[in-house]
């Protein structure tokens, strides 16, 4: 008998099953090809794991073969969970676990935990991070669901955990879909921060000139300064890497990115929530704009305008504008995070959720050690950059953003991502904003009021008689 199963054998599932094995469990797997399973199992032998591993060619053989109460871990693509759900639950009992450890949206996270809680099984949605790498030797991992869900299987999910100075980067963030969310937004500030780095590399190569292996030191010195990090690390990697024809591989690759979806519900939340994560915006419209290649390619010629020199700062002060920039990513994931937190009041721990985001993920970084004891101090007003710890740095690495986007804009170099960052700072930074002006055109032509600076009561502008504002002055629309 094994003590929990895996469904969904494709690269994650294999390299979570043989990590759970190689922790010392004995683990039911399953997979829907059987070409799948047989795959896993012939990893599993070379790496002298077999013996651990229970091929099951069924949900039900899989259910056979597992240890009451149950647990199955789910591995597969967010569409196919329902289908899964559907076919693993009838060869289930009251009292069984099924956790969904792919990248799912965490509505559909409250929704099947809802559902399979009223049939008495339980559902957890847990965050896997750190790739193929970190599913086989250890991820951050980020659980959602009933405290008496997770407590069960709370050992096996900490020892195969990354580790941060000996603790584990795994953690029960709150109930239902909190463990999914938190996860969509590691990936949205995953998304933000690829495309600073972009952006920088973009700087280099088009302002500056520079080829991908003069780039590559560039950045690996970054990783050895406050800009550490696992994705400034595999950029000088993939900077230095020569493609197999020659040349660096960089150049050989179709400048058109993919997203599986994650980067985009990070946003859609966001803005459901009445917040906005700028820099992930950024990232994933770059994205979109990255993959109509017909549309840049028409533009490339419809749009030629000649002039326009871009003095690129030197590589000091463009990591500088890095540091800043990605302070503002983390900054904003944290406010929507906190937000959505008081919204499903799930009580999440922004601390223990960038502690837990130290070692084992994708925006793993030597700065997320100080995010964790500054969000632990509290953040003032929810935000990162007014905090003590960041406060200086934000302030020290202002200039430098600003020379950074500012040559980018004469020189006709796109920087979306380190744009938006400068705009949010900026933004904040001003104490009179210009949304008077905006809630002076909504009054005009909507009648929707607004409120004075000197608390008069007059809350519409001369261009109205002094009829009460719609809906009693509000300045904030209804939902
Ligand atoms: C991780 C990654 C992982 C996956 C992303 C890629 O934390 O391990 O984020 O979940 O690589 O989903 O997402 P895109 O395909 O949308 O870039």
């Amino acid at each position: 008998m094994a003590e929990i199963g895996l469904t969904g054998l494709g690269t994650m599932g294999t390299a979570l099953a043989l990590n759970i094995a190689e922790s010392g469990h004995d683990v039911a797997v399953h997979n829907r090809s059987p070409e799948g399973l047989e795959a896993a199992m012939d990893r599993a032998g070379a790496e002298g794991l077999r013996e651990r591993l229970v091929p099951c060619r069924d949900h039900a053989a899989l259910a056979a073969a597992l240890d009451r109460p149950r647990t199955v871990i789910v591995m597969v693509s967010a569409g196919a969970v329902d289908a899964v759900v559907a076919d693993l639950t009838p060869h289930l009992d009251e009292g069984d676990t099924i956790v969904d450890a792919g990248n799912a949206d965490f509505n559909d996270t409250r929704r099947r935990e809802a559902a399979l809680r009223e049939r008495g099984l339980r559902f957890i949605g847990m965050g896997v991070s750190g790739g193929e790498e970190g599913a086989r030797h250890g991820p951050s991992i980020m659980v959602g669901g009933p405290e008496e869900s997770y407590a069960p299987i709370r050992g096996l999910i900490e020892g195969i955990a990354a580790r941060y100075d000996g603790a584990p980067c795994a953690a029960r963030l709150g109930p239902d879909g909190a463990g999914h969310f938190v996860k969509t937004v590691h990936n949205g500030i995953e998304y933000a921060d690829m495309q600073m780095i972009a952006d920088a590399y973009g700087l280099m190569r088009d302002g500056r000139g520079m080829a991908a292996t003069e780039m590559a030191p560039v950045f690996a010195r970054w990783n050895e300064g406050p800009l550490s990090s696992y994705l400034i690390g595999i950029t000088a990697e993939i900077l230095a890497a020569e493609d197999r024809a020659g040349g660096p591989v960089v150049d050989a690759i179709v400048d058109s990115a993919a997203q599986k979806g994650t980067g985009r519900w990070t946003l859609i939340e966001a803005l459901k929530l009445g917040q906005s994560a700028s820099t992930i915006e950024a990232a994933v419209a770059a994205r979109s704009w990255s993959a109509d290649r017909a549309l840049r390619a028409a533009g490339a010629e419809a749009l030629r305008l000649d002039g326009g020199t871009c003095a690129v700062p030197g590589d000091d002060v463009l990591e500088a504008a890095l540091v800043t920039a990605k302070i503002v990513a983390y900054d904003q994931g944290l406010a929507l995070l906190a937000a959505a937190s008081r919204h499903f009041d799930w009580g999440v721990d922004l601390a223990r959720v960038a502690e837990i985001w130290r070692a084992g993920c994708i925006i793993r970084s030597d700065m997320l050690d100080d995010i964790a004891a500054a969000a632990r101090a509290g953040l003032p007003h929810g935000a990162l950059v007014l905090t003590d710890a960041f406060r200086p740095r934000v302030l020290a690495g202002l200039p430098a953003l600003r020379e950074t986007v500012c040559a980018a804009a004469t020189g006709g170099i796109a920087v979306p991502a380190l744009g938006a960052a400068l705009a949010y700072l900026e933004t904040l930074r001003r104490g009179r904003g210009t949304a008077n002006l905006i809630q002076a055109q909504r009054d005009f032509f909507g009648r929707h009021g607004f409120e004075r600076v000197d608390g008069r009561d007059a809350p519409h502008g001369p261009w109205w008689d002094d009829a009460p504002a719609k809906g009693g002055g509000e300045t904030g629309d209804p939902e």
